[in-house]
């Protein structure tokens, strides 16, 4: 059964370093396609998400291997041009492949990317910058068909921010003729990185981080060599885990650059943290103030992948907490399953109420996505008593160790299998 069995009740106390960024490695890991050779990903994730972004690469023809978390992608003779919807379906995030597949190839068909639980997901953004760009596309009933004959230069001004349509249009128009500029495009982090990635393989960008990113076409890319940055949400999770468990941890590298909007809500329910050469030293054992009020919003406003690990945080804590989600239509899944455990959060379209400070057991509950299932294991460690968390395998798609990480922290976990997982940095 694909479950882990948590006991909790413990504050937890430790160091553990912070692996590097799900969302930042797989755009470069498609941008490695737009250079006939080899690029490097270095401080890459081993997780399942990058795992099948491989895949697909490996399927297009790309030659990949490993070096401990050094990730090589040999695209020379990656000229295939069509990812079925088995890979699409299974990772949403592959969608930004298809302006890959015109820049190198000139066209490209992709399977629709599937849905997910946390929203309806469309792509209309990204269809419409790759129009912008000279994109011909033809929506059938299985496959998106991509034509071109050589991208150019184009004007797309986003109607609302979305990170993969983003990264859609840097993607596409970095070998596109001529210039682009991008207007209120999303300003995530992980876009920046990748313009950064884009940047040191040769291309010409200006104003990443920023609403307004203009491109100009190159003829070729090189192949890249770069740093993969740590993940800022699993900083987040972890700095959550530390204050539902009211412990006190070091993160080693966390990037708390990346993390204001997050590390304000966490001073105000009480945490405290200070960073001192690199390190994030946090405290959560002051953690007690509720939060009346907090909104999602795109970057720098609280990140939505943030929202389900904060619900669980807010769920140990006295007094009522609101929170609405802002960015996708149905991220409250995990509310039912923290009331099973003994919570009092009420839900109502895209607004969560949370009536804190009930005392959460152990219970058996299912993780039906990525963050959701993070956010249970976290209610585990804060509850008494044991807890199944069912649908572990989601929450493998972002998180390299986390059963490690948090048993390395003093949590106690153990797989169905039955062996217990071991710290890190405790000698067993
Ligand atoms: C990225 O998803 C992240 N995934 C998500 O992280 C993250 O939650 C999200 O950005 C928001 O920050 C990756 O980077 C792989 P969006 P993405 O396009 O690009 C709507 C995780 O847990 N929209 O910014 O799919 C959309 O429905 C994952 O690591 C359109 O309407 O998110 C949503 O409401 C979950 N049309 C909003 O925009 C489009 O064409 C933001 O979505 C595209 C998006």
């Amino acid at each position: 059964m694909d479950e882990i069995r948590i006991t909790g009740g413990v504050p937890l106390y430790g160091t553990v370093q912070v692996q590097g960024s799900k969302n930042a490695a797989l755009p470069m890991m498609a941008a490695s396609l737009l250079h006939r050779g080899v690029s490097v990903l270095r401080g890459c994730p081993r997780i399942a998400d990058v795992f099948c972004m491989e895949e697909i690469l490996q399927a297009l023809g790309a030659v990949t291997w490993w070096n401990g978390h050094d990730l090589y992608l040999d695209c020379t003779e990656a000229d295939g041009t069509e990812i079925s919807g088995s890979y699409t379906g299974r990772m949403r995030s592959s969608v930004i492949l298809l302006g890959v597949l015109l820049g190198r190839n000139g066209h490209g068909r992709l399977g629709y990317p599937g849905g997910c639980v946390i929203g309806r997901r469309p792509i209309d953004l990204h269809l419409y910058a790759l129009r912008e760009l000279g994109a011909d596309l033809l929506e059938g009933p299985f496959f998106i068909s991509a034509e071109c004959g050589n991208l150019h230069g184009g004007t797309i001004v986003f109607p609302g921010k979305s990170v993969g349509a983003a990264e859609q249009a840097i993607l596409a128009a970095v070998l596109a003729h001529g210039e682009t500029v991008i207007e209120n495009c999303a300003c995530e982090p992980e876009i920046l990185w990748l313009c950064r990635f884009l940047r040191c393989m040769g291309a010409d960008i200006r104003g990443e981080g920023t609403e307004r990113v203009i491109i100009r076409g190159v003829e070729i890319l090189e192949g890249g060599d770069f740093q993969v940055p740590p993940d800022r949400i699993v900083a987040g999770t972890y700095l959550c885990a530390c204050a539902a468990t009211r412990g006190k941890i070091v993160l080693e590298n966390a990037p708390e650059g990346e993390l204001e909007a997050f590390l304000e809500v966490y001073r105000k329910i009480g945490g405290q943290y200070k960073v001192k050469s690199g390190k994030l030293i946090a405290d959560g054992s002051g953690v007690r103030f509720p939060v009346p009020y907090l909104e999602t919003a795109v970057y720098p406003g609280f990140p939505t992948d943030l929202q389900s690990p904060l619900m669980t945080v807010l769920a140990t804590i006295p007094g009522k907490s609101h929170i609405r989600e802002m960015i996708f239509e149905d991220r409250f899944k995990i509310a039912e399953e923290l009331n099973r455990m003994g919570a009092a959060v009420a839900v109502c379209g895209r607004d969560a109420w949370i009536d804190g400070g009930r005392h959460l057991l152990g219970a058996e509950v299912c993780a039906r996505e990525l963050r959701g299932g993070a956010a249970l294991m976290l209610a585990a460690l804060a509850a008494s008593g044991e807890t199944a968390v069912r649908g572990y395998s989601y929450v493998c798609r972002g998180y390299e160790h986390i059963c490690e990480d948090l048993a390395a922290l003093g949590g106690r976990l153990k797989k169905d299998t039955g062996n217990y997982f071991y710290g890190k940095n405790t000698d067993q």
